[in-house]
């Protein structure tokens, strides 16, 4: 009854929204979506998700049960699925050769030999997780020493979706890219997926190339949008110490359309499970093909986002007297960004781990991420709470150091959060998007990025 049996091995922030869109899309093929884990998979099969993401519960209900299903049956998957795709996680290696940069592909590579084991039948397998360039030449390895004689195609076809947007990404996506062999049996299986985003993307926006440039595009995509923020952040400590402000720079920087205007907005650092960990793997690609003077090019984009978040700590202890031992200092949010509870790489960790070793007593507040911030400073020492209220988690604070953009935090009652607060009362805004001029008036000693601080001595 269903035109194509899909599957989806991994169903995190990527898997999950993914397949759940082309389930909404496309009721004729089955959607199966796997996992190792029985929690993640128990709460896909709830009204309550395993990740927040705006929309997503919305096109899940649309389709779960008519031609999405969330299971741990991962054989099954395997074995009733022409296409299979695998977005299971790629860290970052914690140990041994390429140590802190290389991508562990442990858990790629476990799946790969899964799917070679269960596989009667040929086989379209889809690498939806990023992936160092090359890695479908390992994956073919693996999955072509069957002696069962199935034959299976691999296609890179990397997601390009942000979190907090991901449904409007994957509803609308700029681009949709599907890399092949290019042999007659590449084409046909690179065809395959084609039709499947053919049925909801424009044609053009469907991009084919060969599998090498897919692979390698996402990796650049990312750097290249971790470089601009890093650009600007660099740019926001010059305008502090000359009076210049960065979001008038900024604007005027790119309302030149050979720059543009998105991703120039100054921020206490980029998070997320992507930026870094991608920018680490071109650095050890570089690397392991001699291209020193490439591979330094990239770091510095990392180095300038830890130079930002260690930037924004000294800017609290100094401002604040030059000690913040028992100061308490209410962090407003914890995700990497706004509307999501992901925290993966979030500056606000960092921001946490630096105030505590300075023996503030920090309070952290996030409407969606206060469960992540907990798992995430589980073994840090001091005087830490979690509070989901931002009004409780001001009451009494020296400082208010915002680290994500969530909408909320502009239309606070900021005059009853300063008459709660002890005095001098500060405001660090690490993301700019508070009124600075409202909150001097107000009495605060405001500190925005990349601008002239807003004080009272
Ligand atoms: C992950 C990668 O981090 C990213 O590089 C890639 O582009 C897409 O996949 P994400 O979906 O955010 O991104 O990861 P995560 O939320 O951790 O989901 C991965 C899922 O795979 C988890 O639910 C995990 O349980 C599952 N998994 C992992 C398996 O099912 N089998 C395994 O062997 C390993
Ligand atoms: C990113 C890519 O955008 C996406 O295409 C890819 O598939 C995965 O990685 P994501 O990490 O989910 O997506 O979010 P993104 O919107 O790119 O933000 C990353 C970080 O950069 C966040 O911490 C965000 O706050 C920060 N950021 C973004 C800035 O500091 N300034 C900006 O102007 C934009």
């Amino acid at each position: 009854m269903y035109s194509k049996r899909i599957s989806c091995i991994g169903a995190g922030y990527v898997g999950g929204p993914t397949m759940a869109v082309i389930a909404a899309k496309c009721p004729q093929y089955k959607v199966n979506v796997v996992d190792v884990s029985e929690a993640r998979i128990k709460a896909w099969q709830t009204d309550t998700l395993p990740i927040y993401e705006p929309g997503l519960l919305e096109v899940v209900q649309a389709a779960r049960g008519r031609n999405l299903f969330f299971s741990t049956d991962i054989r099954t998957a395997i074995r009733e699925s022409e296409i299979i795709f695998v977005s299971v996680n790629t860290p970052t290696k914690t140990f041994g050769e390429g140590e802190g940069k290389a991508a562990d592909l442990q858990y790629w590579e476990k799946v790969a030999r899964e799917i070679r084991r269960e596989s009667e039948s040929p086989k379209i397998v889809i690498e939806k997780s990023t992936l160092p360039v090359k890695t479908a030449q390992t994956m073919e390895n693996i999955l072509n020493s069957n002696g069962k004689k199935v034959q299976f195609e691999v296609i890179s076809n990397p997601e390009f979706l942000a979190e907090g947007t991901a449904i409007k990404d994957l509803l609308n996506p700029d681009r949709v890219l599907i890399g092949s062999r290019e042999t007659p049996e590449g084409l046909k299986a690179r065809q395959e997926i084609v039709d499947i985003y053919a049925n909801w993307v424009p044609k053009e926006r469907i991009l084919t190339s060969n599998i090498w440039s897919s692979e390698l595009s996402k990796l650049v995509a990312n750097a290249f949008l971790a470089q601009r923020i890093s650009s600007i952040n660099s740019i926001s400590a010059l305008c502090e110490k000359t009076d210049a402000s960065v979001q008038e720079v900024a604007n005027a920087v790119g309302m030149d359309t050979r720059i543009g205007s998105q991703f120039l907005k100054a921020s206490v650092g980029f998070g997320g499970s992507c930026f870094k960990k991608d920018i680490l793997n071109l650095v050890y690609i570089c690397e392991s093909y001699g291209l020193h003077d490439v591979a330094h090019y990239w770091d510095a984009v990392l180095r300038m986002n830890e130079y930002q978040e260690s930037r924004f700590v000294k800017t609290v202890i100094r401002e604040m007297f030059n000690t913040i031992v028992g100061k308490r200092i209410a962090l407003f949010g914890f995700a990497f960004k706004a509307n999501t509870s992901d925290t993966r790489e979030t500056p606000a960790i960092y921001i946490a781990k630096k105030l505590l070793e300075e023996k503030a007593e920090v309070v952290i507040t996030d409407p969606k991420a206060l469960e992540n911030a907990r798992l995430d400073l589980a073994g840090s020492t001091g005087e830490l709470d979690f509070v989901s209220d931002p009004y409780d988690a001001a009451l009494g604070a020296h400082a208010v150091a915002v680290m994500t953009e969530w909408n909320l935090y502009s239309s606070l009652d900021w005059e009853k959060i300063y008459k709660s607060m002890e005095k001098p009362a500060f405001v660090f805004d690490g993301r700019n998007i508070l009124d600075h001029a409202r909150l001097h008036k107000i009495g605060f000693n405001v500190y925005p990025l990349g601008r002239p601080p807003l004080k009272h001595f």
